[in-house]
Parts: structure tokens; C-alpha cells; sequence
């Protein structure tokens, strides 16, 4: 044993002794080739990560009598980076003397964004998309956002068959995720319930009814008018029932806060888990309130200072904007932390439901300004916008 132990230690000291004229000729031996300036790691991160992109409006048509699609690519003539279905991007401008920004569900699908083709489908509701809607022109130039957020389908959370409940506008995530299925990109079994009030206010009909000749099952779902091969009012309990098992489906809806509000009633008593009702975020609005306060709201960002006013019932995001001031968002709803803001002085509420911050944060006095509004005089320090 303690032979073996000796000649052990004997062949290390060996080793040991050749350390660095092995290294050394190692060394000799290497290319002298410099190492390259970019590894394909870090071109494929700058393809997916690209961050805000500027874009060109090539081409707008009509959808529904308020709603129209808008076509962009890249001024740099790069190819859109491919994202989940379902996700969004925010787009930004400047009208008049104001920045404004909305985040829009993307209706291209991933491939189609590899050609340097993205399609947005907006409704004509708003100071942004009332713009884009009545006077945006093929040429004009934004900012877009690379695109974000949760609303896709994850394989380790959702079941398998999906059901896409989608009111109005809604619609656009969904027909991103249908095309995407189509693709071959997404593993889901995708059933959709579109509901708008008449035939005419039913978007992307033709494209939907050309994917449910290949697979997609789609369900048309009218409130004011009766038409044969249409179901007639709303997404009742009992309408899913007729053509799901409402207890081994995930649920993707998209619409407006009274559709949410509805259908959570409808599925209330089937005891379902959290995460089989998954809704789109929608942006955080102003408060109805009659006679809002105006208080002064003081922005620092980095080594400029101002002063601005700031209506009660207006987020700080939104008292910045209409300013020109030039401050970072990307959802508008409290949740993707990319306008996080550190909170200096003065009282403020936050949106019911959108309190998106983390613990630390809560604790450390930082705030989303997306969805925060003021209540007295407020000072507060803002990252610059990329
Ligand atoms: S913009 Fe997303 S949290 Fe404020």
C-alpha cells in the first residue's frame, strides 16, 4: 500500500516538473489567427434581443368599419426577430409636441417576421390609434419595441387543447397563434370563439376561415345579429360546454375588461385552477372622475430636472407623454417593469389589480408610472428612454 502511495506521488512530481514547458509548447503550437470580434452566441442574442427598432409604415387597409391593419418593416432592412405567438410590441411616436406610445398584439406569425414583415391590426379607439387609424401614412416612420410579454402558450403550464375566446379587436393575438399552429411552430389544439356584434364587425374573416379549412376550429359568435352558421349572443358557459370539456382546456382571452369580467363569471363555478384562464393584459387607463386635481409632478432624469403638470385621474406615464417628455415603457399595464421609476416624494394610488412591482421595490419606494396616479404634488426619478 505504501509502495504504491510512493510511486504515486513520484509520477505527480514528474508531472508536476513538466507543468510549463508542456504549457509552453502549447502555447507554440496555438494559431496565432486574432480571436474573433463577434461569436455566432452574440450575433443570434442581437438577432432575438435587438431592442427598439425603427420602422417604416409600408401599407394599411381596412379590416371592420374602426379597425385597420398596419404592415411594417425595418428601415435597417433586417428581419423582424422571431417571438412566441401571442406576444407584442409597443409602438412609439411623436405627434405634435407629445410622445406617445400603445403596445399592439402582433397578427403576423414568427415566420412571417423573418421576412421583414410585421402586421398590426389597430382598433380606431384613442389618441394613438385614433391617429394611426384617421391620418397615419404608408412611409411614415415610429419607434417599435422588440417584442415581449407572457400571453403565449407554454407547454409545462397549458393543457394541450387551448380555447381562444377573442372579442372585437381581440382578435389579433389569435390569429398569430392560429398561423403559427399552422406553421408547424406550436403544439397547441387551438378552438376559437370570436365574438363581435354583426358580421361586419368580425375582422380577418377571410384569413380565419381560409385556417379552418386547413385544422383551426373557429366559432363565430354574433350579439346583435342572427345569422345561419353563427351562434347568436355571447360566450356563455353553456355555448363552451356545447363544444368543449371546459375542465381540460386552457382558456387564452383577449377583449375588452367587460368580455374578462363575463366569461370569469361564466367559468366560476367549474372550480378551475388559476392557470387555466389566462387574459391579455390591457393598457391602464384614465379614472372617470369629474373635476380632476391638477398637481405638479417634478421629473428628474439623470442631470435634467422637470417640472410638469400632472391630472389626477391621468397616469404619471401618460402626464409625461402629453408633455414630451420622452420616458420608457413597454406594456402600459404594471407588469414588464421596463418603466420602473424611483419615487421621491408625494402621495400616489395605484390601477386595482396592477401592482406589478417586486417586494423589493415595494420596500425601496420604486414605482411603475404606467399605472401609478398621483394624489398631491409628486417628484420622481425616471431612466432615460432608450
Ligand atoms: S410599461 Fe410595463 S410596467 Fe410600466
Amino acid at each position: 500500500m505504501n509502495f504504491k502511495k510512493q510511486i504515486f506521488g513520484f509520477m505527480d512530481m514528474l508531472r508536476f516538473k513538466k507543468l510549463v514547458p508542456n504549457r509552453r509548447e502549447a502555447l507554440a503550437s496555438g494559431s496565432d489567427a486574432p480571436l474573433p470580434q463577434e461569436y455566432r452566441t452574440n450575433e443570434l442574442a442581437k438577432k432575438l434581443h435587438p431592442g427598439n427598432m425603427k420602422v417604416e409604415l409600408v401599407d394599411i387597409r381596412s379590416l371592420t368599419p374602426d379597425m385597420k391593419e398596419f404592415t411594417f418593416k425595418r428601415i435597417d432592412s433586417r428581419a423582424f426577430p422571431f417571438f412566441r405567438a401571442g406576444q407584442y410590441v409597443s409602438l412609439q411616436g411623436k405627434i405634435g409636441n407629445s410622445y406617445v406610445s400603445r403596445p399592439y398584439s402582433i397578427v403576423s406569425s414568427p415566420r412571417e417576421a423573418l421576412e421583414n414583415k410585421l402586421v398590426l391590426a389597430v382598433e380606431d379607439a384613442g389618441f394613438f390609434s385614433g391617429y394611426l387609424n384617421r391620418e397615419a401614412k404608408v412611409g411614415e416612420r415610429f419607434i417599435m419595441t422588440e417584442p415581449a410579454g407572457e400571453f403565449h402558450y407554454e407547454t409545462l403550464r397549458d393543457q394541450k387543447k387551448i380555447v381562444c375566446i377573442a372579442g372585437g379587436s381581440g382578435i389579433t393575438p389569435f390569429l398569430s397563434m392560429a398561423k403559427s399552429m399552422e406553421e408547424g411552430d406550436e403544439s397547441y389544439e387551438m378552438i376559437l370563439f370570436y365574438g363581435a356584434r354583426d358580421e361586419a364587425h368580425l375582422a380577418y374573416k377571410k384569413e380565419l376561415d381560409a385556417l379552418a379549412e386547413k385544422g383551426l376550429k373557429v366559432i363565430y359568435v354574433l350579439s346583435d345579429e342572427e345569422r345561419q352558421g353563427y351562434e347568436h349572443g355571447f360566450v356563455t358557459a353553456e355555448l363552451l360546454e356545447k363544444y368543449v370539456d371546459i375542465s381540460a382546456v386552457t382558456f387564452f382571452l383577449c377583449g375588452p375588461a367587460a368580455m374578462y369580467a363575463f366569461v370569469q363569471k361564466q367559468l366560476s363555478s367549474y372550480g378551475l385552477p388559476v392557470k387555466a384562464i389566462r387574459k391579455d393584459a390591457t393598457c391602464c387607463k384614465n379614472l372617470e372622475m369629474e373635476n380632476p386635481r391638477t398637481f405638479t409632478l417634478t421629473v428628474r432624469i439623470r442631470d435634467k430636472v422637470y417640472t410638469i403638470d400632472a391630472l389626477e385621474n391621468e397616469t404619471l406615464l401618460a402626464a409625461m407623454e402629453r408633455s414630451g417628455i420622452p420616458a420608457p415603457n413597454k406594456c402600459r399595464a404594471g407588469g414588464c417593469g421596463y418603466c420602473h421609476s424611483k419615487w421621491l416624494s408625494g402621495e400616489y394610488r395605484i390601477a386595482e389589480n396592477r401592482d406589478g412591482r417586486r417586494e423589493a421595490d415595494r420596500k425601496f419606494g420604486c414605482i411603475h408610472p404606467c399605472v401609478t396616479y398621483p394624489m398631491s404634488d409628486m417628484e420622481i426619478d425616471v431612466p432615460p428612454a432608450e
